[in-house]
């Protein structure tokens, strides 16, 4: 618990440290976007709001249409500054129907830009690991772990401990050797029924994996009482990251689990148009007036990347 609180103590002054002496990006084009292929989740993690997201948010759909992601990615052609695409939000990608061809599309059209994936590992298994391997579909892979005691991960998420390690173990064992490897990050997201896990998660994993990214609970399911730091901040997520949902909506951030801030909408506006649009352009000054809290998402945020 001690080792939990430091890292996140130490990780938060940095960020406070760099955002205070570092201006935001002026991009004509976002770094990195985000593309909510579906929200199908096989998943039930006590932290995450997903279970709610289709009740709450009533235009959400389960898979994203082909023509709305080849609109987002035919319109990104070109666009040097675009360095990233994650294609999940709120979902499982490994449950995406058609996930290959989605991935094979991007790298047709888009050869320069990452592709990093984030998956909680348990479809992730044998047929589909070679597929993404042996034509490289991925530049990164983020399995999402947040435990390192079977009982408490299988109680958090309702997955299979057993499926799940094999799953990242056969993906590791795979990936080594292979001439130009994916990065595998591990991530594990601190609440109050895993933190004292972090330790000994890392020690599993140390030299097996290349990364690690720890992160606190965000307030996204409410679960607890969320007092954001108060700070000036701006947020960085805002100058550099766009989100789309299922349907084709874009939001504010990838906290905006609900669809509360549409800033755009890929069926009628171009991404560029959203991008430079004045929905985020106001919400931009407000962050860089230091009054983001005028905002009702970002003033109970705990989050500011
Ligand atoms: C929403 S999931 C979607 C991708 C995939 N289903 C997964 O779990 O990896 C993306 C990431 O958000 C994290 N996440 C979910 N709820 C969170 C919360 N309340 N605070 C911080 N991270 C959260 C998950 O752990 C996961 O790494
Ligand atoms: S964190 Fe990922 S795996 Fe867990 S419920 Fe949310 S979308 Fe599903
Ligand atoms: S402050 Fe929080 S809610 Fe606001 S844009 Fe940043 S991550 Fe999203």
């Amino acid at each position: 618990m001690a080792y939990e609180k430091t890292y996140l103590k130490l990780r938060n002054l940095l960020k406070q440290v760099y955002f205070r002496f570092h201006k935001p990006k002026k991009l004509n084009f976002p770094e990195i976007m985000s593309i909510e292929l579906t929200t199908i989740c096989n998943a039930t993690c006590k932290f995450c709001p997903h279970s709610e997201i289709l009740n709450k948010d009533k235009k959400r759909v389960l898979v994203m249409s082909e023509p709305i992601f080849k609109k987002i990615i035919d319109e990104s052609v070109g666009h040097k500054e675009l360095k990233m695409i994650k294609p999940s939000l709120y979902g499982e990608p490994a449950l995406t129907p058609h996930l290959f061809d989605r991935l094979r599309y991007i790298r047709k059209k888009l050869p320069n830009v990452k592709i990093r994936l984030i998956s909680n590992g348990s479809e992730m298994n044998k047929d589909k690991t070679d597929i993404l391997i042996n034509e490289r579909l991925c530049d990164e892979i983020n399995f999402s772990v947040d435990a390192d005691k079977k009982e408490t991960f299988e109680d958090f998420k309702g997955l299979s401990w057993e499926k799940v390690l094999t799953n990242i173990n056969y993906f590791i064992s795979k990936n080594n050797q292979n001439k130009k490897p994916v990065k595998i990050i591990l991530s594990f997201v601190c609440t109050p029924e895993n933190k004292d896990q972090l330790a000994g998660f890392k020690k599993r994993w140390k030299g097996k994996v290349q990364a690690f990214h720890i992160g606190s609970e965000s307030g996204l399911k409410r679960r607890k009482n969320y007092i954001q730091k108060k700070t000036s901040l701006y947020c960085s997520q805002i100058f550099d990251r766009m989100n789309f949902l299922s349907d084709g909506r874009a939001v504010l951030c990838c906290l905006d689990a609900y669809g509360e801030v549409i800033v755009g909408d890929i069926k009628k506006q171009s991404v560029s148009e959203i991008w430079n649009g004045t929905a985020i352009q106001k919400i931009r000054k407000l962050h860089l007036e230091g009054k983001k809290d005028q905002i009702p998402l970002c003033a109970i945020c705990d989050e500011w990347y």
